[in-house]
């Protein structure tokens, strides 16, 4: 349901938490994280390592600073990356590969998302020439943001992690969304966390927990986390009154992802027809729908749509994106194909 009046489609960030999270946060079970003493904090990092198949997990507060902590810790000062040319981590996380990693990003082009293995194989250096730096970690990102939250398929995820293996190189996964690609694949979300060593999932996003990511991967990686963690002021006491909601978010929130994913396609499809607009249905994956403005730009479009109320961002001089999340309902979808319309005409 619209908040205030207001169909955000801003982004899936921002969701407010349901009366559950409220309710579970209140009356939350806290202690000292930093400590190590939270139980509501231990609880969660035990559900999500157990729901994604790894060892290990740690609570951090934001899905950057989960990137991050990973970053540093698989690639590392004077050594390389790889990396998609439209990925959050290189355009959207303040330089943190090059400023906390101290490493490079050596991004590639892709087809939504999807490095071509050959281009990944052909920039894996180790021994060429010794002032070239080392490549380290593969890093990709499902779904893909600035690809219209487009899924990575299971099959090309094999493959790279077979490269990965075959170089001895970090498979790194910037998952903010990975439960929206699990619930479009209709798998489970091991079935694409399997191939990598690390995964990073946001609990804020479209699981609708006011703040917190997750990281997690083998024990003695997540251990050394803890200590980037600190190191970047993420240490947090009694973290576990967030935990509470993260909890709620990961139990509850991941099976009605696939309402997002209905609606995304609707409001595809109620505006594909529209003079002026194009947008790719077969490209709605997920819960974001790209739309591209032929006669009018961005900026202007979303002017005239704020001032009936519906609001999302831009992402380019003539394409828009669009959000559906859980405070978005059937209303929204219909309003903002109305206002889209209208605006249009
Ligand atoms: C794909 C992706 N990765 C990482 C992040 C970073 O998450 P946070 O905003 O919690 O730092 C985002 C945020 O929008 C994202 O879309």
């Amino acid at each position: 349901m619209s908040y205030k009046g207001i169909s955000d489609f801003r982004s899936d960030t921002v969701t407010r938490p349901t009366e559950e999270m409220k309710k579970a946060m209140v009356n939350a079970e806290v202690g000292d994280d930093v400590l190590g003493d939270d139980p509501t904090i231990i609880k969660l990092q035990e559900i999500a390592a157990e729901k994604l198949g790894k060892e290990a997990a740690l609570f951090v507060p934001s899905g950057t600073m989960g990137n991050t902590i990973a970053m540093k810790l698989a690639v590392g000062e004077g050594k390389a990356v790889l990396m998609e040319e439209r990925c959050h981590i290189f355009h959207f996380e303040a330089a943190n590969v090059a400023r906390i990693a101290g490493s490079l990003p050596r991004i590639l082009p892709s087809n939504r998302g999807e490095i071509p293995i050959k281009l990944l194989e052909e920039n894996i250096y180790s021994t060429l020439r010794d002032h070239i730096p080392e490549t380290k970690a593969i890093t990709l990102e499902n779904t893909h943001n600035m690809w219209g939250g487009a899924v990575l398929r299971p099959d090309y995820l094999k493959s790279v992690s077979e490269l990965a293996k075959k170089n001895n190189l970090h498979m790194h996964l910037d998952g903010a969304r990975i439960f929206n690609a699990a619930v479009a694949l209709k798998v489970d979300v091991r079935e694409i966390v399997k191939y990598f060593d690390s995964v990073m999932f946001c609990l804020s996003k479209a699981l609708s927990a006011p703040i917190g990511s997750i990281l997690a991967g083998p024990e003695d990686f997540i251990k050394e986390a803890r200590l980037v963690r600190k190191f970047l002021g993420g240490g947090l006491r009694q973290v576990g009154i967030l935990g509470a909601a993260g909890i709620v978010a990961v139990e509850k929130m991941v099976d009605r992802l696939e309402e997002d994913h209905i609606r995304a396609k609707r409001l595809g499809e109620n505006t594909a027809g529209i003079k002026g607009i194009y947008v790719d249905i077969k490209e709605v994956e997920t819960n974001f729908v790209m739309i591209k403005t032929e006669t009018m730009e961005a900026p202007l479009f979303l002017e005239k749509l704020a001032e009936k109320n519906v609001w999302a961002l831009p992402i380019s001089r003539d394409t828009s994106r669009f959000v559906i999340h859980k405070d978005i309902d059937d209303r929204d979808i219909e309003i903002a194909a109305k206002a889209i319309r209208e605006v249009m005409n």
